[in-house]
């Protein structure tokens, strides 16, 4: 770990005026969810035309055997790792002033973030697709499969957003309004690679603000978006950011 470009990061965030998160899959593996692409990528074994849109429509039994099992049979027992914790706890100093995140496992909001805009909407609630009703996946109850809604029978739908599906219209907005505040951005655990939320880092980057990148390896961020790459864990370096942020 590059101990000078730690203590000269932490410098850029205790000054920031605007400083904003913005995080991927990445930043919640050391909280045991694996991403979604790179080592032990999700995708790199599993076809995702399970949450395709249409997919679902045509094939909602089959669809919501892998929705289960991939994002449902094991939440709510993933906790918030160091690096959430310390994204909190910038909120609390009140530096950073919002999360842009394009997870859906609501780690952010557990470690006690207030200002998150989930970019891909969240895993944490259920729609039926008839009565529009909503339901905390806490206590749906998934069995007997596919689920069907309690109240009227219809069909259940997560609160994510499925490929083909639009971005939640206030979560959009008020991510792009972040982006173009920022003066400094912290990104943390992304490929970059998924449109239009990569987009937001860019137009931060396009309005003067410093981009920090912490990953495992380069994104696709890194060479035109970022301005200080730490290559490394989120939950090893963002505690010794907060160290030196301590000392300032
Ligand atoms: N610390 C920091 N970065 C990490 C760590 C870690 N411990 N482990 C993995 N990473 C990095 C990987 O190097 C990779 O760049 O996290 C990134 C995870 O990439 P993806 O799985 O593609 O996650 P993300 O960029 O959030 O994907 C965007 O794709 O499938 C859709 O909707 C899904 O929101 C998701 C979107
Ligand atoms: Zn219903």
């Amino acid at each position: 770990m590059d101990k000078n470009l730690i203590k000269e990061v932490a410098k850029i965030i205790k000054n920031s005026k605007h400083l904003t998160g913005f995080t991927g899959a990445g930043i919640s593996v050391e909280s045991g969810i694996p991403p979604f692409r790179g080592i032990n990528g999700l995708w790199n074994t599993i076809d995702p035309t399970f949450i395709e849109i249409n997919y679902f429509e045509h094939h909602y039994a089959d669809s919501w055997k892998d929705i289960k099992k991939i994002f449902y049979d094991f939440f709510g027992q993933a906790k918030p790792n160091p690096a959430h914790i310390a994204f909190a706890e910038l909120e609390e100093m009140g530096l950073m002033k919002a999360i842009v995140t394009q997870n859906i496992d609501n780690l952010h909001q557990d470690a006690g973030s207030k200002v998150v805009y989930e970019f891909h909407g969240t895993a944490s609630t259920l729609l039926c697709l008839d009565c529009y009703e909503r339901f905390s996946a806490q206590t749906f109850k998934f069995d007997p499969m596919p689920p069907k809604c309690p109240k009227c029978g219809g069909k259940i739908k997560p609160d994510f957003v499925f490929y083909g599906e639009g971005i939640p219209e206030k979560a959009y907005r008020m991510s792009m309004i972040e982006a173009t505040e920022s003066d400094v951005m912290l990104i943390v655990g992304t490929t970059g690679e998924v449109m239009p939320a990569c987009m937001i880092p860019t137009i931060a980057r396009q309005n003067n603000a410093k981009v920090i990148e912490i990953n495992i390896e380069p994104s696709a961020l890194t060479r035109g978006t970022t301005t200080h790459f730490l290559k490394g864990k989120a939950g090893e370096i963002m505690p010794e950011i907060m160290k030196e942020i301590k000392k300032l």
